[in-house]
């Protein structure tokens, strides 16, 4: 069976794509500097899947150890998540930001290219596509000017995967996650925000946890359906499934360009006030929330047309809203 290389693979989305490779018999090597994330996990997908990943704790900054993982691995291809994600450090830390997620990139894909390496998969963002003019949102959408640094480290990183690609014929995708929510049905792996979570469902899990006293709801007035944000929540062990699909693209050379890139969202928007209210429901309980302003750099709605996703990588979404919310809330419990 093939092996693949999973950079992040014990962070939030990587650990849960490991456990989706290995449920498929695929053989895993993780890479992961253990920046954001403990070597519990490593652990923790072992037991889940009964197999234990390989592991090199490598910071991919560091070309010659990058140079040496590869002299001692052979791999059939590759899951790029390493990477920093925090939008709002990201406006205060650019060059942070750009070395670590710039630099790492074109590490791979230089070792990549001397060693005709193939298939390589990339987190991308919806951020690519900011305040989208229509809805649902196509991979046709226009690219518009990133509003964080974040952002435009994810745009920056598919133009050099995609030139990469032409020039060496490496094939590779791009995933364009939505907003990534839940945790395992195991709850043995989840998301371990450090710090006072940015994110909605980590801030509502706490909330509900008592480690936050309340929930601030950023904005009313937008023209939505209650004047609160919206968003397109995909369960993670979905997104994970996704990567499967772009890897088995790759693998069984169904790609149709060296460089391809698709949506993963459920398709669905949901506002801020939905998740509440769904959140209440499905774990019954209250949740402590108030209205205030705006956060800045919000956008009103962004939700994905996934018809070329699931057509070209003949997948979907099988689980709901109401699993990835009753699942996170599962798991900050089991938090201690
Ligand atoms: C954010 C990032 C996005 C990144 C994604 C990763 C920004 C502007 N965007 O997306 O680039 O890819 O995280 O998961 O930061 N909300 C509240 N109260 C809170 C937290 C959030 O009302 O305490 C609202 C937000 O205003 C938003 C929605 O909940 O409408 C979702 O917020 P969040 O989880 O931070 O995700 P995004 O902002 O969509």
């Amino acid at each position: 069976m093939a092996k693949i290389l999973v950079t992040g693979g014990l962070g939030f989305i990587g650990s849960h794509t490991v456990v989706e490779l290995q449920n498929k018999g695929y053989e895993v090597v993780i890479i992961d500097d253990l920046s954001n994330t403990t070597i519990d996990v490593l652990d923790n997908i072992t037991t889940i899947t009964g197999v234990k990943p390989e592991f090199a704790q490598i910071d991919l900054r560091v070309k010659k150890d990058i140079k040496d993982f590869f002299d001692s691995y052979s791999v059939d291809g590759i899951i790029h998540f390493a990477a920093f994600k925090a939008v709002g450090e990201s406006i205060h830390k650019p060059l942070d930001y750009y070395e670590n997620n710039l630099g790492s990139l074109i590490y791979l894909l230089q070792e990549m290219r001397d060693r005709k390496l193939d298939n390589f998969i990339f987190s991308s963002s919806c951020t690519v596509y900011g305040q989208a003019d229509e809805l649902p949102i196509t991979e046709k959408a226009p690219i518009k000017t990133a509003e964080s640094v974040y952002g435009n480290t994810k745009q920056i990183g598919e133009e050099i995967i995609r030139d990469a690609s032409t020039a060496h014929g490496i094939n590779s995708i791009a995933l364009r996650y939505f907003n990534p929510v839940g945790s395992h049905p195991s709850i043995k792996i989840g998301e371990l925000p450090l710090g006072v979570p940015q994110n909605l469902i980590p801030f509502i899990t706490q909330t509900a946890a008592g480690i936050r006293a309340e929930l601030s709801v950023f904005g009313e007035d937008y023209n939505t359906v209650d004047g609160t944000a919206v968003r397109d929540y995909i369960h993670v062990v979905d997104l994970a499934k996704a990567h499967i699909a772009a890897l088995q693209r790759l693998i069984n050379n169904k790609n149709k360009e060296s460089f391809e890139y698709f949506n993963v969202g459920t398709g669905k928007g949901s506002s801020v006030l939905e998740i509440i209210n769904t959140f209440e429901k499905v774990n019954d309980l209250k949740l402590n929330y108030k209205i205030v302003k705006r956060r800045a750099g919000d956008i009103t709605a962004a939700f994905a047309d996934t018809t070329i996703a699931n057509k070209e990588l003949n997948w979907k979404t099988e689980l709901s809203l109401e699993d990835a919310l009753s699942s996170a809330w599962k798991w900050q419990q089991a938090q201690k």
